[in-house]
């Protein structure tokens, strides 16, 4: 455990700055450099530091903010300690650079990833994707922030500046040394009793009495969260979300509470102007049986309300159309393909028995490019909650059927590229299977699932005009 609760600021990662920019015919391409290094961090002041593995020897890693439509190519680095694939969550990367399992730098290597970010403005992420060791790469740090912005969604006014923040969770557990417990070693899950947002455990973070934009990734190994925000009292404060993992909603959705699972992404809007001079804490309820609640992981962070605003703009009410143009799917009752997410023995889990490992038949639907599929996610039981995140498409969330709750609103107002299965749930999504072709993953987002090869793949196939 660590004893230094609402003690340390939240820490911000740095934006990424490119190397050099060029103009290419009309075309603007960033260059950037991303090492993957080792270095040492001092999470608890009075033990030794703890040993990380993270981009540009930090963790999160740098963020980028790039406008849509600006090209970006990133040489990575592999100056750590073990073969790396670096995967940009939620991009319309090509195939080639999509961060394929067994496609890894080793110690030494380098690859030049090339990214469009063609899409609209949304909150992705970049994390390690190496074959079966994935979840630890990603535990000793390798994951960062990747913002996509555009300027329709700059037109809406939102908290912008030091009031749009990222808060990026993950979950740890510690050595009594003060350095990190290995995740390996349970083959069901990872979860650890030591929260931390942005790398800092239990942060706080002095805000003003106005709006902020909060951009939420779940970047833990195995642990989902039911999040809220409550006053000194206990009383949970409604706030706006949003978007997701796909960007903007059409409209906000009004909640009190924000179930978030591993790989999504979700944004939300809140106004602390009602707060000064108080403390708000983050909250965590999450309550499906699975995950394993320790002593303090009901608790995330605080924000300190002062009592003044500095900067006023953009804290107006947040509009009711955020997006009047998300691409919805064209809708399709016929189901395509069924997908049984099921464990198949003591530590390995597959998708329709079929595991990453089998590379004959990992393959598992042959979609043409451009069009859309249904499919049916099934988690046929077993332990621990198993979201399901398809590379490369966005998804609309259709039905959800088998548990004890449907699709929730949060999910069904945007697009997604990661949908929660609990247990004994069965889910519907419908894919636009573009804009790209070629073989990309799809596995369930437990990382330690994933590692242990729920995870197949599925080819958008070119048909030549
Ligand atoms: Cu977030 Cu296949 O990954």
């Amino acid at each position: 455990a660590y004893n230094y609760m609402f003690q340390n600021a939240l820490p911000i990662p740095a934006v990424a700055v490119p190397d050099f920019t060029e103009e290419f015919g009309g075309r603007t391409v960033q260059f950037y450099t991303c090492a993957i290094e080792s270095f040492t961090k001092q999470i608890y002041p009075n033990l030794g530091p703890a040993h990380m593995t993270g981009y540009n020897g930090t963790s999160p890693g740098p963020t980028y903010v790039i406008p849509r439509g600006t090209e970006s190519i990133i040489r990575y680095l592999n100056n750590g300690e073990v073969s790396a694939a670096v995967h940009l969550h939620g991009s319309y990367t090509y195939s080639v650079w999509d961060g394929w399992a067994s496609d890894e730098m080793a110690v030494g290597q380098w690859k030049d990833c090339y990214y469009p970010n063609s899409e609209t403005a949304r909150s992705i992420w970049y994390h390690d994707h190496a074959d079966g060791h994935t979840a630890s790469d990603a535990y000793y740090g390798q994951a960062g922030v990747y913002l996509i912005t555009d300027s329709a969604e700059d037109a809406l006014g939102l908290p912008a500046g030091a009031y749009d923040v990222p808060l990026a969770l993950t979950d740890h557990s510690y050595q009594a040394n003060g350095d990190l417990a290995s995740p390996n070693g349970n083959p069901i899950n990872f979860f650890g009793d030591v929260l931390s947002v942005n790398g800092q455990p239990w942060p706080y973070m002095s805000v003003e009495p106005r709006k902020y934009r909060f951009r939420v990734f779940d970047m833990s190994l195995s642990r989902a969260y039911d999040l809220f925000f409550a006053d000194p009292s206990g009383n949970w404060i409604t706030f706006q979300v949003i978007a997701s993992d796909s960007g903007l909603f059409g409209s906000p959705v009004t909640s009190n509470d924000l179930v978030i699972a591993m790989g999504e992404r979700y944004e939300v809007v809140i106004d602390f102007s009602m707060y000064a001079g108080k403390n708000i804490t983050l909250g965590n309820n999450m309550q499906q049986a699975q995950i394993q609640e320790l002593a303090n992981t009901n608790k995330v962070m605080q924000f300190n309300v002062g009592s003044t605003v500095s900067d006023n703009s953009n804290n107006g009410a947040v509009p009711s159309t955020l997006n009047g143009n998300i691409q919805w799917p064209a809708q399709r009752t016929t189901v395509d393909h069924t997908f049984n997410f099921q464990m198949g023995g003591e530590s390995t889990w597959t998708i329709n028995g079929v595991d990453f490992s089998d590379v004959n038949n990992r393959i598992l639907a042959r979609p043409t490019q451009g069009s859309v599929q249904l499919w049916e996610l099934h988690h046929t039981g077993g332990p621990a909650v198993r979201p399901v995140h398809v590379h490369l498409v966005n998804m609309q969330v259709v039905s959800r059927t088998g548990g004890s709750r449907g699709v929730l609103p949060y999910e069904a107002a945007g697009l997604k590229d990661v949908v929660l299965l609990e247990p004994g749930e069965t889910v519907r999504v419908l894919a636009f299977f573009g804009p790209a072709n070629g073989v990309y993953m799809f596995h369930c987002h437990n990382l330690v699932h994933e590692d242990n090869t729920m995870m197949d793949a599925f080819n958008v196939t070119y048909l030549q005009e």
